[in-house]
């Protein structure tokens, strides 16, 4: 494979002659080139930026520099990658992706960005990648460059000594996507904390179902997003809500609560009155699952632990648009929000009007329970249920 970089910080690739890389080009495998984009700038401050039209904060980088490294940096079968808080997410299956390309030209942009027109001009030459190490924004492409970089080569055949430790660890195809399970070695004691006793045990079948339960269980309480989602008998996924499902939350979150405070015979219910910085905010706090249809935000539900110990998988907010309800829903998501309640959640509670007969006779054909004992906020009533194991 060869890699080309394209930069105005040539020395923030000094680490890849030390690291990984380095040794696979000092073997063969990798051909690396790095390339100051300074050099293509023709002016006496060999000038690579200037001011965005339209205005605004920032500078922007120049075409004509990029134009003339791409024409003698790609060739026919390059991938060119802009890495840029804008692109596709990084992860394990564009790695995987990337490693199989023969040619890769990393573009490092700084400042506000590369002109757009390089970006277009690229595709007709090559296939572009844009790419962005994660939701944060750093001050240029370089470190990008060097994370994508490391994450590819690795998966070159013949670079890892152990090809088996790429199937099992972390994020890997082959390991489910699941995280991976933690690892210990010697010595089996070490300041009073002890080695799992199945690890020593030399069962094999027993070891490799205790990896996998811990690998299932971190990923549950860490990053549930990557566990496969829930369906609908029809095959619609329940996704976790995204911060740009507010809008639509919102617009849900009214159309039903409406109902609500006709059944009860009160406007003082919470949900009815938020507004779109509420539904932001509790977005942040809580684990929302959503459910959309031909592309509309059709029916919502949330959950969070509380309580003292923190064992109290709270449910809320479950919504389904007017026209849909009476279709099974709202009775899916229930199961749904239990399904995924962390490890911690030894019960479920849950509040609803005191004179919504629907939703309670839902709820108590799931297993929950009325809790008169329990405090409610005026007009609702308290359910709960103990979780199963
Ligand atoms: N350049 C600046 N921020 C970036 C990010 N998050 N990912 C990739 N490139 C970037």
């Amino acid at each position: 494979m060869r890699l080309d970089y394209l930069t105005i910080f040539p020395d923030f690739f000094a680490p890849l002659e030390l690291s990984l890389p380095g040794k696979a080009a000092a073997s063969g495998l990798l051909d690396l080139g790095v390339h100051d984009l300074r050099q293509w700038a023709h002016d006496r401050h060999r000038t690579v930026d200037d001011t965005p039209y339209g205005g605004g904060a920032g500078m922007v980088m120049k075409p004509e520099p990029w134009g003339e490294a791409l024409a003698e940096v790609v060739r026919p079968g390059s991938t060119v990658v802009f890495t840029t808080p804008s692109g596709e997410r990084f992860d394990q299956r564009l790695a995987e992706e990337l490693s199989t390309r023969e040619h890769l030209v990393f573009a490092c942009g700084r400042y506000e960005g590369i002109d757009q027109r390089v970006i277009d001009h690229a595709r007709e030459i090559a296939e572009v990648r844009e790419i962005s190490l994660g939701d944060y924004v750093l001050n240029g492409g370089e470190v990008a460059a060097l994370a994508v970089t490391e994450a590819v080569v690795r998966l070159l055949p013949g670079f890892m000594g152990n090809a088996a430790s790429l199937v099992e660890e972390s994020h890997a195809a082959e390991s489910g996507g699941l995280l991976e399970y933690p690892v210990y070695t010697k010595p089996r004691s070490w300041e009073g904390r002890d080695v799992p006793d199945v690890l020593l045990s030399g069962d094999h079948g027993a070891i490799a179902r205790w990896r996998r339960a811990e690998a299932v269980r971190r990923t549950a309480q860490r990053r549930p997003d990557l566990l496969s989602p829930s369906v609908l008998d029809d095959g619609t996924p329940i996704v976790r809500a995204v911060p740009g499902d507010a809008g639509e939350l919102l617009t849900l979150q009214r159309a039903c609560w409406v109902q609500e405070a006709v059944a009860n015979d009160m406007l003082a219910i919470p949900a009815l009155h938020e507004s779109l910085d509420d539904v932001r905010a509790w977005l942040g706090e809580w684990d929302t699952y959503v459910v959309r249809r031909a592309g509309r935000l059709v029916a919502a539900v949330r959950g969070r632990l509380e309580g003292e110990a923190g064992d109290t998988w709270d449910i809320g907010r479950i919504m389904v648009a007017p026209d849909l309800q009476g279709s099974g829903l709202g009775r899916v998501l229930l199961d749904h929000i239990q399904a995924v309640a962390p490890p911690a959640a030894t019960s479920y509670v849950l509040f609803t009007g005191a004179a919504s007969a629907r939703n309670q006779r839902m709820y108590k054909k799931a297993g929950f329970r009325l809790r008169p004992d329990l405090p409610a906020p005026p007009g609702a009533v308290v359910l709960t249920k103990r979780r199963g194991r």
